[in-house]
């Protein structure tokens, strides 16, 4: 029987004001700060077993053994780990998702908050809530915000020990309600992490991220003050200049269909009529709408009219990452 084992539990995000692009790759300092909402009810579990048994690691996500790059960057994260606790043993990782793979919700976000908060478990590490924050952005950017509870601000920095992520507000604050439009759940073709590398070969990647200081403080507000005019009009803002960057990027990247961009052409209209409801849209082609509770339903019922949905899902603010007791 291995005797350093913890389970863990993580939810994705979803960015108000994005993170897109590094101002050092190796460490993951992002060029911008940014703004999320953690998605309760969506979660990746993860149970870590250091064993000394094991002459590698081993990483088994949704029951299938993976091999390659997902292998990799686990290994890679494990190792970060495993030198803080001075420990060399290999570790058996299992992960499971209660959400579509590629449904255009960041796994890595949860994947990485979850084996972060789970490895540093078993292998007896006491870190704060700002240590994990830090060590999860190491390997996936986003990480960083699930480790908070609700909504968290991330922040950009020029060293490692002060680019972390902390609760701006906690979950019961503000009842906004994600109603995810799932359009394509197939994996997409340029990954985060190289689209994150090439926005500094776009021409707009400068004034975007020069720019972040007044799209956070807006947003900022607008959730600490639940003022959700101010909050649509800065998320639709901040979505349109991230996909202009990945757009003018070289190679150009763009993770948009046309039921997308007609969406952002119908949501606005929506809310001109009186819906409140705002878009925004990570690297892929899906659209999330956030809007209050009260609009949800409404919000739910338009979208499954239209045929290029798939599927829709549903979630409201989450906690933060944690072990799993017992
Ligand atoms: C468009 O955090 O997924 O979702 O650091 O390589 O794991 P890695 O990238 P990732 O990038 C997220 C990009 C985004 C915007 C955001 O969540 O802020």
């Amino acid at each position: 029987m291995p005797t350093w084992c913890a389970t863990a539990i993580a939810s994705p995000n979803i960015a108000f004001i994005k993170y897109w692009g590094n101002r050092d790759d190796a460490l993951r300092l992002p060029a911008n700060g940014s703004i999320s909402m953690n998605l309760a009810g969506l979660e990746t579990v993860t149970s870590i077993a250091f064993d000394p048994q094991l002459g590698n690691d081993e990483f088994v996500f949704d029951g299938v053994l993976q091999s390659g790059p997902a292998l990799a960057r686990v290994t890679t994260h494990l190792d970060r780990l495993r030198s803080k606790a001075g420990s060399i043993l290999k570790a058996r990782v299992e992960s499971r998702n209660n959400f579509p793979l590629g449904a255009g919700i960041a796994s890595s976000a949860s994947g990485f908050a979850a084996l972060t908060v789970a490895g540093a478990a078993a292998l007896g590490l006491t870190l704060s809530e700002r240590e994990l924050s830090i060590l999860a952005r190491r390997e996936s950017g986003s990480a960083s915000r699930s480790i908070p509870a609700g909504y968290v601000e991330w922040y950009a920095a020029e060293a490692d020990p002060d680019s972390y992520a902390e609760s701006i507000a906690p979950p019961d604050h503000w009842a906004l309600t994600d109603v995810i439009a799932i359009i394509d759940s197939r994996p997409k073709k340029t990954g985060s992490a190289e689209g994150n590398r090439l926005a500094r070969t776009s021409p707009r990647q400068a004034a975007r991220v020069a720019d972040a200081p007044r799209r956070l403080a807006i947003c900022r507000r607008a959730v600490r003050e639940k003022d959700f005019t101010a909050l649509a009009e800065i998320l639709e803002e901040d979505t349109r200049l991230m996909h202009e960057v990945m757009r003018t990027s070289t190679p150009a990247l763009n993770y948009l269909v046309p039921a997308t961009e007609k969406f952002m052409r119908w949501i606005p209209a929506w809310r001109a009529q009186g819906l409140p409801v705002a878009f925004t849209i990570d690297a892929g082609p899906n659209i999330h709408c956030l809007c209050p509770m009260e609009s949800a339903a409404e919000v739910e019922r338009r979208l499954r009219e239209i045929p290029a949905v798939e599927r829709v899902l549903v979630a409201q603010p989450g906690g933060g990452a944690r072990v799993e007791l017992g």
